[in-house]
């Protein structure tokens, strides 16, 4: 299995987008091919056009999936739409996002996603963009840090925390990963299980706003959606709760017809349903995969179905 990163729910992915020969797909999350190579490896007469934002995930699925074509963009998929058209795609037959980093990018101490590995505090997926996690901690104010940890990272000591990074902040610039991480111990504490925690609730607040996470996988939903041909399916799996939300209503909303408050009589929203729900509970990997790849253990899975008639 590959050591950049191994792939989640590989097979029941697979299965459940149904690919067709002939048919045109999107991976939405390249990373490090492992979904995109199964994929292929279930049905080689499909044209994948794959995207990752990271320049270092392109360069190396391109390595392997040599001997396949597929079509590799390097770009956020919040622009999947323009992308696509670009490629002179209209219809889609499936997509697959698998949401977040990947275990290289987590790994590669250098990026700066883990407290546990010292480095500059940097964060971006795309490393060509300007904001980076050092940028949000050492000008964003106060009151923004705080907001940020509350609502990305659901921490009840958000304003302790973001306050500690303030007086810190005030005598030198915090640069490194360490350097937060003791800041946050200031306040949580060292060595507890609550302690480990708080860190992780904040370092991925850092990383879901470094990125815009959430704003990215809203506009990207919907566009997919649309972008499916009658029939093609929508598979996205997601490692926190604030995914997993956004994937759960998007697809409720986009498989309800009328979307009028109650107290309206006659319908003037003249929304219709394009999606039929396929997994009406998500679906998680077995205990044997989640001992073999700890790392899958919070995944959670969501399948929808465009509608025939819809495009
Ligand atoms: C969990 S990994 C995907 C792993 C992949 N399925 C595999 O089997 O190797 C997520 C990847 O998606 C990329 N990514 C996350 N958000 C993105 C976005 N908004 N646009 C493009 N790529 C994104 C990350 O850079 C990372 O390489």
């Amino acid at each position: 299995m590959s050591s950049y990163h191994q792939p989640v729910m590989a097979k029941t992915c697979i299965d459940l987008l149904q690919l067709q020969a002939g048919g045109i797909y999107v991976d939405a999350t390249l990373g490090g091919a492992g979904h995109a190579l199964a994929m292929y490896q279930a049905q080689p007469k499909i044209r994948l056009y794959a995207f990752d934002q990271d320049e270092e995930a392109i360069a190396e699925a391109g390595q392997r999936l040599a001997g396949y074509d597929p079509v590799l963009i390097q770009a956020n998929f919040r622009d999947l739409r323009t992308s696509l058209a670009y490629n002179k795609v209209k219809g889609i037959d499936g997509i697959l996002f698998d949401l977040g980093v990947s275990s290289h990018q987590i790994d590669d101490a250098e990026r700066g996603f883990s407290f546990d590995k010292d480095a500059a505090l940097d964060m971006r997926m795309d490393r060509g963009q300007e904001l980076s996690a050092g940028q949000i901690v050492n000008e964003f104010p106060l009151g923004e840090l705080k907001r940020i940890f509350k609502e990305y990272g659901e921490e009840n000591a958000s304003g302790r925390i973001a306050r500690a990074i303030e007086n810190a902040r005030a005598s030198r610039a915090i640069t490194t990963t360490k350097e937060l991480a003791t800041i946050i111990e200031s306040v949580a504490g060292v060595g507890s299980k609550e302690s480990l925690k708080t860190k992780v609730r904040i370092f991925q607040a850092l990383r879901i706003r470094v990125n815009d996470e959430l704003g990215a996988l809203s506009s990207a939903l919907v566009d997919a959606i649309n972008l499916l041909n009658p029939g093609g399916r929508i598979v996205v799996m997601s490692y926190h709760s604030l995914e997993d939300r956004i994937v759960k209503n998007t697809f409720k909303l986009e498989a309800t017809d009328c979307i009028c408050p109650p107290a309206i009589i006659n319908c003037i929203c003249e929304h219709h349903s394009k999606l039929k729900i396929i997994t009406k509970r998500p679906l998680t990997p077995d205990a044997e995969e989640i001992s073999s790849n700890v790392r899958s253990r919070s995944a959670k899975l969501r399948v929808a179905e465009k509608k025939k008639g819809e495009q």
